[in-house]
């Protein structure tokens, strides 16, 4: 989604501030923009529709590369079409230059009472901000007193960066329910809506909490509250090394990260009884229901878990879709662990939905999983579980995802072991071997995507823990080769998706040796009598369908059955890449995403 970053410093910045960009680009965008203030305080912007490299060699054929002060965007469509006029930075005539992330839900509402004074350029709601600051400065006189009253009317979430040309060696920021951070160096001060961007710079940042405001100059920094007063900021050291973000130039980042994962996993077995805090542990021993919020791949992780919990504690476990749950009035019960899933620890859905949950239940005790250790959700949360899947780049979560699933596993096996002393889930201490073994299918896995690509319907099916593990299946291929796919439980498919069965329509079938292993087989029978072909993939060795035509089997490594979910992940994350590089997709940034969806 949307990227800022800015900084004031000593030297040009130009060229700093577009290669910070370009560490954002993962999160996904339609066009980009800088501006910079030259020595004599013009605003110069250049803005570009596509990609970065084109704002880039824009930049370079200007005359207008100096300035210490800058500010620059990659802008994600909500409001307006990705077109130039709309991409940010955003101006006010050439007094203000702005860049915002988020949603401004009243921006009609202000735009209204801004329009007899100003004209409005683009078709983006981030326009308003621009212009009333302008006017708030106007009527103020004095600029930080203007960017509070700005925030005050503000509905909706929003990061910003500002510069004005009256005010020639500030920098200003506000931010609300988006992140933002600011990052020290010797040279100088920069800010940004994600510490990757300026890892390379500095390792001491401040992570800036909802409400607050300020600016920031070449020596100083200021920041205030919601009630204007200043506030001592804390600086963070961040000890990690720059992520190397880059892959082989051949390689795609989704097929990178796909490849770490027995890394990750391994890492994650060997850390089990290190690396866990001792009060979440605590924890377990009293909670009698969980409640897992998440959106996407982080929501099915939770419909995962829900299985495995059930299967070896007595406690009660709700799997909710934050962007649901957010606007439902549900009950909770006193002694509800709320676990909150999210590799960006930013997605807005979750956090709204989280603080509105702990708005009225503030007695519940919270656990966030996520990949991200400097995130809002961690700020928010009693407990965090830091997934070390490290930094990933493709839209498609695929190792983050895995990584947050085995810490649900591990959190289900230490739950049995707190309530009932047992330790009944299967061990997974050989976990990162299987996936290995998985990853050495390739080539079989490649075989099937090419006949998986000139479908254009496709339907998941799978019983028990193999149901959400083909509901995320049926997402990530959806998400990255653009064919319509959708995932059913086995028993549901006499229900109503039988009838679109035909020759066109293949099916992928998770078929697990376990006690529903008669019932899914009927389930494909059901799907073969229709003409209907069928790729079953399956843990089992025997064959009940070995000369049926219109079945092909792949068989994944032999495993037990608590540890499928991950196993078939791998194999199904493999036919997704698979088969959008078939059928030529942008497979690390489909189109329409992004990797951090930080509006509603
Ligand atoms: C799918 C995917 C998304 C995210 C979802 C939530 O591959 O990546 O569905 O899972 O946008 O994101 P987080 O986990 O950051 O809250």
């Amino acid at each position: 989604m949307c990227g800022i970053v800015g900084g004031i410093i000593k030297g040009d910045i130009g060229s700093l501030l577009i290669d910070s960009l370009e560490l954002l680009e993962y999160r996904g965008y339609d066009s980009a923009g800088i501006t910079l203030m030259t020595d004599q305080s013009e605003l110069n912007t250049i803005k570009t529709t596509g990609k970065i490299n084109l704002l880039k060699q824009k930049y370079l054929q200007s005359n207008t590369k100096s300035g210490s002060i800058g500010i620059a965007h990659t802008r994600w469509a909500t409001h307006g079409s990705p077109h130039e006029t709309n991409a940010h930075p955003i101006c006010s005539d050439d007094i203000i230059s702005m860049v915002h992330n988020g949603i401004i839900e009243n921006a009609n509402e202000l735009k209204e009472s801004l329009s007899e004074q100003y004209t409005f350029m683009s078709e983006t709601d981030s326009e308003v901000i621009a212009h009333l600051f302008r006017a708030n400065i106007d009527q103020y006189k004095d600029p930080v007193l203007a960017l509070r009253h700005t925030s005050l009317k503000l509905d909706g979430s929003y990061a910003t960066a500002i510069l004005s040309r009256n005010h020639p060696h500030k920098l200003f920021f506000s931010n609300f329910h988006s992140p933002l951070v600011i990052a020290i160096t010797d040279h100088g001060h920069y800010i940004a809506s994600d510490h990757l961007a300026l890892l390379h710079l500095s390792n001491q940042f401040i992570y800036l909490k909802p409400h607050q405001h300020g600016y920031i100059t070449l020596n100083s920094i200021h920041i205030f509250g919601q009630d204007g007063r200043p506030i001592n900021p804390k600086i963070e050291v961040v000890n990690i090394v720059p992520p190397t973000i880059k892959r082989k130039p051949s390689e795609h980042f989704m097929l990178k990260e796909i490849y770490e994962q027995p890394n990750v996993i391994k890492q994650q077995i060997e850390q089990h009884t290190t690396h866990w805090n001792p009060l979440i542990e605590e924890q377990l021993h009293h909670i009698k229901h969980i409640l897992i919020i998440g959106c996407g791949s982080s929501y099915n992780a939770g419909l995962t878990a829900r299985y495995w919990i059930e299967a070896c504690s007595q406690v009660s476990v709700q799997v909710e879709i934050a962007s649901e749950l957010r606007y439902r009035q549900a009950y909770h019960k006193t002694d509800t662990l709320i676990i909150t899933l999210s590799q960006s620890g930013e997605t807005a859905d979750t956090i709204s939905a989280f603080a509105s949950l702990k708005k009225s239940n503030p007695q519940l005790t919270s656990i966030c999983i996520t990949n991200n250790n400097h995130s809002t959700l961690t700020r928010m949360s009693d407990f965090t579980i830091i997934t070390p899947a490290g930094p990933e780049v493709g839209v498609a979560s695929t190792k983050a995802h895995l990584s947050a699933l085995f810490c649900l596993y591990q959190l289900a096996a230490k739950l049995n072991h707190a309530q009932a002393g047992q330790d009944t889930l299967d061990d997974p201490t050989q976990l990162h071997i299987n996936l290995k073994q998985t990853l050495a299918l390739h080539g079989n896995i490649k075989q099937c995507a090419l006949q998986i690509s000139q479908y254009n319907h496709v339907l998941f099916i799978g019983r028990h823990l193999c149901y959400p593990t083909v509901i995320e299946a049926s997402l990530k291929l959806k998400e990255v080769s653009y064919i319509h796919a959708e995932a059913y439980a086995g028993g549901e498919l006499k229900h109503g998706p039988l009838a679109l069965i035909d020759a066109n329509v293949v099916t992928i079938a998770l078929l697990a040796k376990d006690h529903l292993y008669d019932k899914m087989i009927s389930n494909i029978n059901e799907i073969i009598a229709r003409n209907g072909p069928v790729f079953i993939y399956t843990n089992t060795h025997t064959d009940p369908f070995e000369n049926n035509a219109l079945v092909n089997t792949i068989r994944i490594p032999s495993c037990q059955n608590d540890l499928l979910p991950f196993i078939a992940a791998v194999a199904l994350q493999l036919l997704a890449y698979e088969t959008a590089l078939a059928r030529g997709c942008h497979i690390d940034q489909p189109r329409n995403l992004a990797k951090c969806v930080t509006v509603e």
